[in-house]
């Protein structure tokens, strides 16, 4: 029997910044081409930031998500952002979007899980949700990785991409729709495949620094990608179980759009058709925390997400960590 949910998103809303910069952009300035990274990636494009901020995009994310979800931003209990890019290290740009919003009756704050950042986000929205403490969360998935991306480095500057994603999360009703699952998980022993030297406490910028470029993303790509393969296998397999539900009764997979090759490989382990497949790294480039509710608004426009469709969602990224997530729409 599947799991009995506590929690239902009631609105969902995204935002990319307004420039498009196709991979022809990098063929300009770097050895690398449109072809390669079409073939090793699926990526053709991705909108990166100009004067947008972080905020910005949130802002326009959220207020979608309310207006879809009918709430207002005094309904708040809690705005929980997973972002590794916030505005500033300091206050969680959460703490900027309810000022933002108006949102006087939210506790804000951001949650560092990388990619999977909407994920847990959503993990700790519920949680709040099921103990009583709220009643409605702002839950968010947003980055501005140009910010952090060395754009001389072709190994990491033609991957990444800019937006946000905003949901609404609500107590679930009796219909069965809401979150059936969620599994979350970590190996911090793998930290240095994919991370950002610098900047931080323990060397804080310098001219040495910026000299190095060590406050931008390094990335050793074929690891993290092996990495990525066996997490996200393992991650579908226990939100399932976790969910009480079959492979086969997914409607949707949706996973994080990192690389066209990491989707099918996490396809055919669950043993999910292409066919019934979001996929849209294409479009955006890897928008860490932002890439699943930005697929997931892309299957509502399209009508391949429908209210009471079950979906699969699974995630990987820096840390590691990772989540899954199953979810009756
Ligand atoms: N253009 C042309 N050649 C390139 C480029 C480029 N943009 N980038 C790398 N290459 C070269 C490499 O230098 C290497 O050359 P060599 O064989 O002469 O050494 C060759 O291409 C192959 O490099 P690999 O790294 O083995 O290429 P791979 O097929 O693994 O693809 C990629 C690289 C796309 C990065 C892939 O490994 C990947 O997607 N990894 C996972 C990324 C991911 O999922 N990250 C997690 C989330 S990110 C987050 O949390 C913020």
């Amino acid at each position: 029997m599947s799991a009995t949910p506590i929690a239902r998103i009631a609105g969902l809303g995204t935002a990319v910044p307004a420039r498009l910069v196709p991979n022809t952009e990098f063929e300009k300035y770097l050895e690398t081409s449109d072809q390669w990274i079409v073939e090793r990636t699926g990526i053709r494009q991705r909108y990166i930031a100009g004067a947008e901020t972080l905020t910005d995009l949130c802002e326009t994310a959220s207020r979608t998500a309310m207006t879809g979800a009918g709430v207002t931003a005094a309904d708040l209990d809690a705005i929980i952002l997973g972002t590794i890019s916030p505005d500033r290290r300091l206050p969680a740009t959460a703490c900027d979007l309810q000022a933002r919003l108006v949102a006087p009756n939210a506790a804000a704050f951001d949650i560092a899980a990388a990619c999977p950042g909407w994920i847990f986000a959503l993990a700790v929205g519920e949680g709040m949700i099921a103990s009583g403490r709220a009643k409605t969360v702002l839950c968010l998935g947003a980055e501005k990785l140009s910010s952090v991306t060395d754009m001389t480095d072709r190994s990491t500057a033609v991957l990444f991409g800019d937006g946000a994603g905003a949901s609404v999360i609500t107590r679930a009703g009796s219909d069965g729709r809401g979150i059936l699952s969620i599994i979350l998980g970590s190996d911090g022993n793998l930290a240095d495949l994919l991370y950002i030297p610098a900047g931080g406490s323990t060397e804080p910028v310098s001219e040495k620094v910026v000299r190095e470029r060590t406050h931008y993303i390094r990335m050793a790509g074929r690891e993290v990608f092996k990495a990525a393969v066996l997490a996200m296998a393992k991650a579908c397999d226990d939100a399932l179980a976790k969910a009480g539900v079959r492979a086969e009764d997914i409607d949707l997979l949706v996973p994080h759009q990192a690389n066209l090759r990491i989707i099918e490989s996490t396809a055919k382990h669950s043993g999910i058709p292409m066919s019934k497949v979001m996929v849209n790294v294409d479009r955006y480039g890897n928008t860490s925390a932002a890439s699943i509710p930005l697929a997931l608004a892309q299957g509502i426009e399209e009508g391949r997400i429908r209210p009471g469709s079950l979906l699969l969602m699974v995630t990987f990224g820096a840390g590691f960590t990772w989540g899954s997530a199953v979810i009756r729409w």
